[in-house]
């Protein structure tokens, strides 16, 4: 999950202005933007009468008992309606702590927290922001060209539907060669193109009329498959495109082409879950260690990227062994699909998933259950235990 929050922390110690800046470096963070003042609350005070105020608030306090209310009503004054507020102060008070709550502060720590409590803290401030992305967003993309991620791609968007009775999105991001239309055996009227190419004025409705039905609850918003389209995608038109998507259903299956430019490593970067697939062969070792070292700082050590080797056993001798892409990515292969020449052929020749019962098939089931966070999910219920937020400074009105 990750945040797009401005942040604005007014620090008095040396300690919090440097824990707030650790949070750059973390993934939650990665999309947004943290600028760190001295000056505590007043410094805040001063600082926010002249410029715009970040969606949350880090003030450090020394204040006590009335000045304290005073400081927060002098930046009630200067700040935007809804503004999140956590609290570094030094009153040790139980029934402080409820008032401020009760007025809206997301969270009072008593002295400078450590840094998981003040991520949680502001992942709980934001708990409305997180869920509103309905989908989870799983995006595929080869090691190399032909290594087969498109065909996966696809049919563990169909599996995801399975396991989910839910709905499933494929986003064909493979402008010139997508294989979506043809993998289901559809013509689609309307494509990623046209989505993109109007991507500043998009909504729903626009967008359902250029998806086209795959399975009963699978969808394709298509690739023209075709040369010359005339449009690029860019971190810019396909923003828009995606936050739509992730509205409509309950899992994204983005198909990426094989290209490493900036949109493609956000993209990795960004999703929930990064399916990266390889051959097991020399040239995707050594590319593959490349777009590993590439991404996994960027992840973080909670999105862990999902190896997944494809049509193992196609070549007899030399074979690169799931050990030896454990020991130069430092990742092991969380899934093998071995080649299926016959199964795979048949649904490309009929244009529909894959069908037969294999141990490829059954692989590909397991990578959709793996990506699916279904336990992940259960494990993590009961995150967000903060109070519902409408901010500080609609409660400190109020109370007046
Ligand atoms: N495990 C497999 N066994 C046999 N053929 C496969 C296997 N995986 C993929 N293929 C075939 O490889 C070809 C390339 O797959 P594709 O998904 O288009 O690759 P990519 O998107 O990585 O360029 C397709 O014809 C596909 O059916
Ligand atoms: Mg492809």
């Amino acid at each position: 999950m990750i945040l797009r929050i401005n942040i604005g922390a007014f620090v008095l110690s040396p300690e919090l202005g440097s824990l707030v800046e650790s949070l750059k470096g973390d993934r939650l963070f990665l999309r947004s933007t943290i600028a760190v003042h001295d000056g505590g609350a007043k410094g805040a005070v001063e600082h926010l009468s002249s410029n715009s105020t970040p969606e949350l608030l880090i003030i450090e306090t020394t204040a006590k008992g009335d000045s304290l209310f005073d400081e927060l009503s002098g930046l009630a004054d200067v700040c935007a309606p809804g503004t999140r507020v956590i609290l570094v102060g030094a009153e040790n008070d139980v029934n402080l702590f409820k008032t401020l709550i009760d007025q809206g502060i997301s969270q009072y720590f008593v002295g400078v927290p450590d840094e998981e409590d003040l991520k949680a803290a502001v992942m709980a401030a934001f708990v409305d922001k997180q869920q509103s992305d309905k989908s989870r967003v799983v995006a595929v993309a080869g090691i190399r060209g032909g290594v087969g991620s498109s065909v996966i791609a696809h049919n563990v968007a169909v599996e995801l539907a399975n396991i989910s009775k839910d709905d499933v999105i494929i986003v064909d991001l493979d402008i010139h060669y997508g294989t979506a239309a043809l993998n289901f055996n559809i013509q689609p009227q309307s494509t990623i193109v046209d989505a993109l190419a109007q991507s500043g004025s998009i909504d729903e409705v626009l967008l359902t009329r250029f998806l086209e039905k795959c399975t009963e609850n699978v969808s394709v918003l298509s690739s023209p498959g075709s040369l010359g389209t005339g449009v690029e995608i860019s971190m810019a038109n396909l923003e828009p495109v995606l936050g739509l998507v992730k509205q409509m259903a309950s899992y994204v299956v983005l198909d990426l082409p094989h290209i490493w430019n900036n949109w493609v490593q956000d993209v990795l970067v960004d999703a929930d879950e990064t399916i990266l697939v390889g051959t097991p062969d020399l040239y995707n070792l050594r590319d593959g260690k490349n777009i590993v070292e590439f991404l996994s700082p960027h992840r973080g050590v909670d999105a862990p990227i999902n190896l997944v080797l494809n049509r193992t056993g196609q070549i007899k001798k030399g074979e690169i062994k799931n050990k030896e892409f454990r020991d130069v990515l430092a990742i092991a292969p969380s899934i093998s699909i071995p080649y299926d020449p016959d199964a795979f052929s048949a649904a490309m020749n009929n244009g529909e998933p894959l069908r037969s019962r294999s141990k490829a098939t059954s692989a590909i089931s397991e990578l959709a259950k793996l990506v699916s966070g279904k336990s992940k999910e259960d494990a993590s219920k009961g995150i967000g235990t903060a109070k519902e937020k409408g901010g500080l400074f609609s409660s400190l009105f109020k109370k007046k």
